[in-house]
């Protein structure tokens, strides 16, 4: 316990983390899209969970300037990825002739609140992702290649399937056969790993709210993803931001799509049930 927490302070010494409290979250507290749509960006932290109270977006914790950008879906570069799923959507691919409109012929509309309960658990019992539904119809009903898991075109298709359940309450089920999944990205997110020798807790639990270089340190929660990150210019997956962390803190990640990876996924989002689902968002 002595050595860990030594090595913890250690840790954060070296990625010149600054005083608890310090930061305040940006300026703008109440996040309202295009005038109309208010999502709340933070909410009772739900039962599981032992060390917060409360859970918030990592909307809040960025510069005004990010923040307005989500704001105003003019404003917001994911709409341009947006536009290149709605090309995919309509688009012949496979050996069958069909695209995803030739059978969800009442649009991406027919996705509204899937995301808000992503990952679950299909028929079989096993731990299923978004973008593994997607592979699933391109593989298996259009005859057609897999998407690369966190490639362009997936990040842009469930951008725009998590898009329609913008402003639905995160709840993922994680009793039941997501039981074990959910034990396991337990695990993992509370597990030392990399030369630093940190967890995502060390960060996201123990010192949210706090500068970590000229970055503010947010809940790492995920009810925005994919997020457009102004750093790369384009759609992040969940599974390409756990590997940026875990490679920041130099450890080896998981494979994106890999059991760890999705088990993590299930852990995260509900660790944001009752936070509210922003994809497409903005960070920096
Ligand atoms: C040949 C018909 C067919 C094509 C083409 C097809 N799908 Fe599907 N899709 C289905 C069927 C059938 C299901 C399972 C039943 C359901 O939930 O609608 C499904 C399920 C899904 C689901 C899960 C929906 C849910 O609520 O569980 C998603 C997401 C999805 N498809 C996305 C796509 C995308 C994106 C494309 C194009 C890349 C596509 N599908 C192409 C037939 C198709
Ligand atoms: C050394 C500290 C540190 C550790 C350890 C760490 N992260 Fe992060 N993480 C960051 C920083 C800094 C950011 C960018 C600012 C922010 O959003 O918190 C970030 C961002 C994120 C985000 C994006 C949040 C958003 O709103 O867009 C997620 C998700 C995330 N981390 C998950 C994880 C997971 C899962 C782990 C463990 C595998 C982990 N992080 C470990 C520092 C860390």
């Amino acid at each position: 316990m002595g050595m860990n927490l030594f090595k913890t302070t250690a840790a954060i010494a070296g990625l010149a983390l600054m005083g608890t409290g310090m930061a305040t979250a940006g300026e703008e507290s109440a996040l309202t899209i295009n005038g109309d749509l208010t999502i709340p960006t933070s909410a009772s932290a739900p039962a599981h969970l032992e060390n917060i109270d409360m859970v918030t977006s990592g909307w809040i914790y960025r510069t005004k300037e990010t923040q307005a950008l989500q704001m105003d879906d003019f404003d917001n570069p994911s709409f341009v990825f947006v536009d290149v799923a709605l090309d995919l959507w309509d688009k012949v691919d496979g050996s069958e002739g069909k695209a995803c409109s030739s059978c969800h012929e009442n649009g991406p509309e027919e996705f509204a609140g899937l995301t808000a309960s992503m990952p679950r658990i299909n028929a079989e019992g096993q731990l299923e992702t978004t973008t593994e539904l997607v592979n699933e119809c391109r593989t298996e009903r259009m005859g057609a290649e897999p998407w690369k898991y966190s490639k362009g075109k997936m990040a842009a298709m469930t951008s725009l399937i998590g898009l329609q359940s913008r402003g639905s309450v995160v709840n993922v089920a994680i009793d039941g056969a997501a039981a074990p999944y959910w034990e396991k990205g337990k695990e993992l997110y509370y597990t030392r790993v990399g030369q630093l020798d940190m967890s995502c807790s060390n960060c996201h639990e123990d010192n949210y709210d706090v500068m970590i270089r000229a970055d503010h340190l947010s809940q790492g929660q995920i009810n925005g993803f994919p997020t457009y990150r102004l750093k790369n210019a384009k759609m992040n997956t969940t599974h390409a931001r756990f590997k940026g962390c875990m490679k920041n803190i130099r450890a080896k990640p998981f494979g994106q799509g890999s059991d760890e990876f999705k088990a993590l996924e299930l852990y995260v989002a509900s660790r944001g049930n009752g936070l509210t689902v922003e994809t497409p968002s903005v960070r920096n």
